[in-house]
């Protein structure tokens, strides 16, 4: 049995009739650029978190960019980033001319610990970055006890809750989300959220998503041309309640595997804290984790290794990468995301397991 990688098409279905409805509307209101959908978009998705503010801008990675800047963050400041996670956490914090100090991940978990971040703060650290990576949440708690902001890049963590229901999100200073297809919540373009508590900082992202003006004829700073599109914001609007159904089929198909035996050939990721993520990617560790690849690929089966240079050994990233990194090395080398979707069965989760043990790699 053939397994894509993921599936964003299946869990759409059920609202296709509804998003093409809302989409003419859209048009026919003729309203495109931060408009009515946009705000009850932002009302509703901090409602969903429990976050007292969202703003939609473009994509995610300009979500980092204007948080970090609202945050303060500016040229010679450190800010504190796994080099286990996409390149654009890192970048977002270079392209404001700050420095990216690069930290360690636990690779049990993917995520910084509060021992690797207390390793990399320096006297110029403004804030620290913890990624959920794969849905895992960060403890961001244990993180800003060491008397650092935190900026929570929530890009692969829409719908993931901790052991007291907190989402992913409404735990730092701020955090941010992206959109992109693929993710959890997922627009049909770009697309990208900041969220926070702290009205000034929120006040500030209004701005430099706007130019740096707050009423588009006088401009306090130099910003950016970074908003939400409207017609995302329509759509996103009629996705937003089905996430948590999403994300539960995300944690069923992760259950899926744990039944069908993945645990005695991989090994497999642990929630932080007791938290439930809402696992955007399926990541396992396994020694020999290209053959794997190989062997997956060869019966069908939709497999990846995201982050197999992690982000200290990138060229763009040179400046910054004379750093000892063993729990990133460790999970760059052995991980391996196999097929994750809302909608993966338990069929689909035996097949998976079946082609790993077929394999027969120890
Ligand atoms: C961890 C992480 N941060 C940031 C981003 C950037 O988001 P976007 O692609 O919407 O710019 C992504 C998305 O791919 C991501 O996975």
């Amino acid at each position: 049995m053939a397994v894509p990688l993921f599936d964003t098409r299946t869990p759409l279905a059920p609202l296709r009739e509804a998003l093409a409805a809302k989409a003419v509307e859209v048009l026919d209101a003729g309203n495109y650029i931060l408009g009515p959908e946009v705000a009850a978009f932002e009302r509703e998705l901090a409602g969903y978190l429990g976050a007292p503010a969202a703003l939609g801008v473009a994509n995610g990675t300009d979500a980092l960019v204007l948080a970090l800047r609202a945050m303060g963050v500016g040229p010679a400041d450190d800010v504190v980033v796994p080099s286990f996670t996409f390149y654009a956490s890192a970048e977002a914090i270079a392209l404001i001319g700050a420095n990216p100090v690069f930290c360690d991940i636990d690779p049990v978990t993917y995520c910084v610990t509060p021992d690797t971040v207390r390793a990399a703060l320096t006297p110029q650290t403004k804030v620290v970055m913890a990624v959920h990576l794969f849905g895992n949440i960060a403890p961001v708690a244990e993180i800003e006890a060491l008397g650092v902001p935190v900026l929570e890049d929530a890009a692969q963590a829409a719908g993931s809750r901790t052991a007291d229901g907190r989402h992913a999100g409404a735990l730092g200073s701020a955090a941010t989300f992206s959109f992109f297809p693929s993710k959890n919540l997922g627009a049909f373009g770009d697309g990208g959220a900041i969220a926070t508590a702290d009205e000034a900082l929120a006040e500030t992202v209004a701005m430099l998503r706007f130019h740096g003006s707050r009423d588009k004829v006088t401009f306090e700073l130099v910003g950016h041309n970074s908003r939400l599109d409207e017609l995302q914001a329509a759509l996103l609007r009629l996705e937003l309640p089905l996430l948590d159904a999403w994300c539960d089929g995300r944690r069923a198909a992760a259950a899926h595997y744990a039944e069908a035996g993945l645990a005695e050939l991989a090994r497999l990721p642990e929630p932080i804290d007791g938290c439930d993520p809402a696992w955007h990617l399926y990541v396992i560790r396994h020694e020999r984790a290209d053959e794997l690849a190989a062997a997956l690929t060869a019966t069908g089966i939709g497999c990846k290794a995201y982050y197999r240079v992690p982000l200290h050994r990138q060229a763009a990233m040179r400046p910054w990468s004379e750093v000892e990194l063993p729990g990133t090395d460790e999970a760059a080398r052995t991980h391996l995301a196999i097929p994750m979707s809302p909608v993966l069965t338990r069929e689909q989760a035996a097949a998976v397991v079946a082609a790993v043990r077929d394999a027969d790699l120890g």
